[in-house]
């Protein structure tokens, strides 16, 4: 069985292919950064223009690599949501027009089940599990019984996690987007410098980032007031910063690992990809931390693809498949998913 992955939510145009009995057999991501780059974020319009331009040739290419034709494939999954309300159109009306076409299954797929699934694409799936999905719009705690028994157990009450990596960036004057800079950065920095403030570390299982980001803010300021250049104390800002965001999110997961006695903690999302975070969850005694490849903790079609096999095999059916959610809770995505058909 193959099932052709699409994904559109934000600024990556990802298509895969992932087979039943060969795992992932093609893939093709394109990376919108350089176009939105200029602009410090995403432009919602120009995302949806792209994913549109290139599509159908990332589509056809995939199934070249493989040597695949559409009749080859069995179900065609495509991200319904969440994400940006342009880019999933784009994306549902090509799959859907696929599907149509070529009297293929429809798989629509939940972006953070994605997410929640990416590293078991190339490893057997242990359930129970708790999930961090960190990314530049979640930042959520998942406890995962079964599949699509899942329970958010902790969010930011504010701003994503990688979205306060792309804010400090961008105070920083560093590229977008700032996650990748900011570890870069960091590398060369002493993470005890600056004591920024791990807002709600010691509060239940929410985060919050945005009194983190304030923090960073105000000493930015104060260096550029006192007449000191920026450029010289970065490493050292990236390096305490980051120590910070990702200190309290490994808290979190300790906390929530031990209070529902799970001890499989799945992390995915791109800031999964975070040196720092992957070396200090790797030193974490009486965890199993799982973490999907590199090239698979951002949006990827591959993790679309594959999370469409697991609603294909399980039989899932949900109403209203060919309206994209721009908000989609995950808790909600359990209750109108019926298996089995
Ligand atoms: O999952 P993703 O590709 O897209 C969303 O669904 O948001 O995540 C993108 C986010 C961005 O905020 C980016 O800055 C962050 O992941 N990110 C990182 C790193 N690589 C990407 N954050 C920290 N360290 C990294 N190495
Ligand atoms: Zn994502």
């Amino acid at each position: 069985m193959k099932i052709l992955g699409i994904e559109t939510s934000c600024d990556e145009t990802g298509v895969a292919v992932y087979s039943e009995s060969e795992g992932l057999v093609s893939e093709l991501l394109y990376s919108q950064i350089r176009l939105h780059k200029e602009f410090g974020g995403i432009i919602p319009e120009l995302a949806s223009r792209d994913h549109a331009q290139r599509l159908a040739g990332m589509t056809q290419k995939v199934l070249e690599q493989a040597d695949l034709k559409m009749i080859d494939i069995d179900g065609i999954a495509y991200t319904l949501g969440p994400g940006l309300i342009g880019a999933l159109l784009v994306g549902t009306s090509f799959a859907s027009s696929l599907a149509l076409k070529y009297e293929k299954k429809l798989l629509p797929v939940h972006h953070m089940e994605g997410h929640l699934f990416a590293p078991f694409i190339k490893q057997d799936i242990k359930y129970p599990f708790i999930a961090l999905l960190v990314s530049g719009g979640h930042s959520l705690l998942v406890l995962v019984k079964s599949f699509k028994d899942y329970t958010v157990i902790g969010r930011s009450i504010d701003d994503a996690v990688g979205e306060c990596f792309d804010k400090v960036a961008r105070m920083l004057d560093l590229d977008y987007p700032g996650g990748p800079e900011i570890d870069r950065h960091a590398k060369m920095g002493n993470s005890d410098q600056y004591k920024f403030p791990r807002p709600l570390i010691h509060n239940g299982l929410n985060f919050s980032f945005s009194g983190l980001k304030t923090a960073v803010r105000y000493q930015v300021e104060k260096l550029n007031d006192q007449g000191f250049h920026l450029q010289d104390y970065i490493h050292d800002i990236c390096a305490s910063f980051q120590e910070a965001a990702i200190e309290s999110l490994h808290h979190k997961c300790v906390k929530a690992c031990k209070e529902f006695n799970v001890d499989n903690l799945i992390i995915s999302g791109g800031v999964a990809a975070n040196t720092r975070l992957r070396a200090l969850f790797s030193e974490s005694k009486n965890l199993n931390v799982i973490f999907p490849e590199f090239k698979l903790c951002t949006d990827n079609g591959a993790m679309i693809a594959y999370a469409g096999y697991l609603n294909f095999i399980n039989n899932v059916t949900m109403d209203d498949i060919y309206s994209p959610r721009p908000r989609w809770d995950l808790n909600q995505l359990c209750k109108e998913s019926s298996l089995d058909g």
